[in-house]
C-alpha cells in the first residue's frame, strides 16, 4: 500500500483536510492541503469547509483549531506532540500577573486554560501588532521572554515578560558566536531568525520574523546563502522549493514534539479518526475570545 496515496484517498472520501506547520517532515508537507506558520494555520482552521482537520503539527496548533471548530472533528496524529514552552506558563500565573492591572498577551504556544485567562492571544507573526493594537504603553507577554523582547523593540512600549525567562529549548541553542562564525565564513549571506531566539542572536541578524515570513523574505531575497536560525524542517522546505539559493541551519536544531507526526500515524488517525482534540467547553469559549480578539486585531 502506498501510504501517501491511501491518505489523499481516505482525505477525499472523508471531507478531510490536512493542516502541516512548516517544521513537518517533508513527506507529512507533500499530502497537506495547506503549510504554514501558526497565524496561517489558525486562520486556515478559522475558514475550512472540511468535516475532519487533521493537525500536523503540536498541540496548541490543534487546540486552536478546535477551538475555532467546536463542530468539526480535529485530530493530532501524535498525542504526545506536546509544546514543552506551553508548560511554562499555567493559567495560574496568567491571574496572578493580571493583579498588576496590565493587558495579558499571551504566545499561542500555550494551554487552551491559560488562553482562556488571558485577554488577547499572539503569534510570532504579529505579536507586535497586537502589542500596538492594546492601549496603554505597558503590557505583559508570555510565556516567551524572547518574543517579548523583540515586540517591545519593534513597537517601542514596554512588554514585561511572563515569566521572566520563558523559552522554546529548540531556539534557545542558537548563540551570537554561531552568527560571527558564519559571517566570517559567508560574509555576503544573509541570516534571518525567528524571535524566539534570544536577543543577541536577533540584534545580529539581517531579518527577525515567523517561520513563514522567514519563507517569504528567502523567496525575495537576492541573496545566494540565506542562513537560517530556527527548527531544521522550515530550513529543509526552502531548500526543496525555493530554486537557485543554498540555506544553511545557524546550527542544526530539531524539535523532537514536531517530529512525531509521523506518516503512518497520520494514515491512522485518519483511518480510525482518533486522537480527537477536546477542549472543555467553558475553557473552550474563554480561549476563543482571545483568538479571536488576535485573529480581528491582525
Ligand atoms: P511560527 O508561528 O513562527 O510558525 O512558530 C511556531 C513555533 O512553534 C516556533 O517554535
Ligand atoms: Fe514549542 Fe519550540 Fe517546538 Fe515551537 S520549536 S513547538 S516553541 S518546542
Amino acid at each position: 500500500m502506498e501510504l501517501k496515496k491511501e491518505i489523499i484517498r481516505l482525505k477525499d472520501d472523508k471531507n478531510a483536510v490536512i493542516l502541516a506547520h512548516n517544521y513537518q517532515n517533508a513527506d507529512i508537507q507533500e499530502i497537506a492541503d495547506f503549510i504554514g506558520d501558526s497565524l496561517e494555520l489558525a486562520r486556515e482552521a478559522a475558514k475550512t469547509k472540511a468535516d475532519i482537520i487533521v493537525f500536523c503539527g503540536v498541540d496548541f496548533m490543534a487546540e486552536t483549531g478546535a477551538i475555532l471548530n467546536p463542530d468539526k472533528l480535529v485530530l493530532i496524529p501524535s498525542r504526545d506532540a506536546r509544546c514543552p514552552m506551553a508548560a511554562q506558563l499555567p493559567p495560574e500565573r496568567v491571574r496572578e500577573a493580571k493583579k498588576a492591572g496590565y493587558p495579558f498577551i499571551i504566545y499561542v504556544n500555550s494551554y487552551a486554560a491559560s488562553k482562556a485567562e488571558a485577554d488577547i492571544c499572539c503569534t510570532s507573526a504579529n505579536a507586535s501588532k497586537v502589542v500596538e493594537a492594546l492601549d496603554g504603553d505597558t503590557v505583559m507577554l508570555g510565556p516567551d521572554a524572547n518574543l517579548a523582547w523583540y515586540a517591545e523593540k519593534e513597537t517601542g512600549k514596554r512588554v514585561i515578560p511572563v515569566p521572566s525567562h520563558g523559552y522554546c529549548y529548540v531556539h534557545k541553542v542558537f548563540r551570537i558566536e554561531d552568527i560571527y562564525a558564519i559571517r566570517s565564513r559567508h560574509p555576503d549571506a544573509k541570516i534571518i531568525v525567528h524571535p524566539e531566539c534570544n536577543s543577541e542572536v536577533q540584534e545580529a541578524s539581517d531579518f527577525v520574523g515567523s517561520t513563514s515570513q522567514m519563507y517569504r523574505y528567502a523567496v525575495e531575497s537576492d541573496a545566494e546563502v540565506i542562513v537560517v536560525g530556527t527548527e531544521i524542517g522550515l530550513i529543509e522546505r526552502m531548500q526543496r522549493e525555493i530554486e537557485g539559493k543554498t540555506f544553511l541551519p545557524l546550527r542544526a536544531s530539531t524539535c523532537i514534539e514536531m517530529k512525531l507526526n509521523k506518516l503512518d500515524v497520520v494514515y491512522k488517525t485518519l483511518l480510525n479518526e482518533n486522537n480527537i482534540v477536546k477542549i472543555n467547553e467553558d475553557v473552550a469559549l474563554r480561549a476563543k475570545r482571545s483568538i479571536e480578539r488576535m485573529l480581528e486585531v491582525s
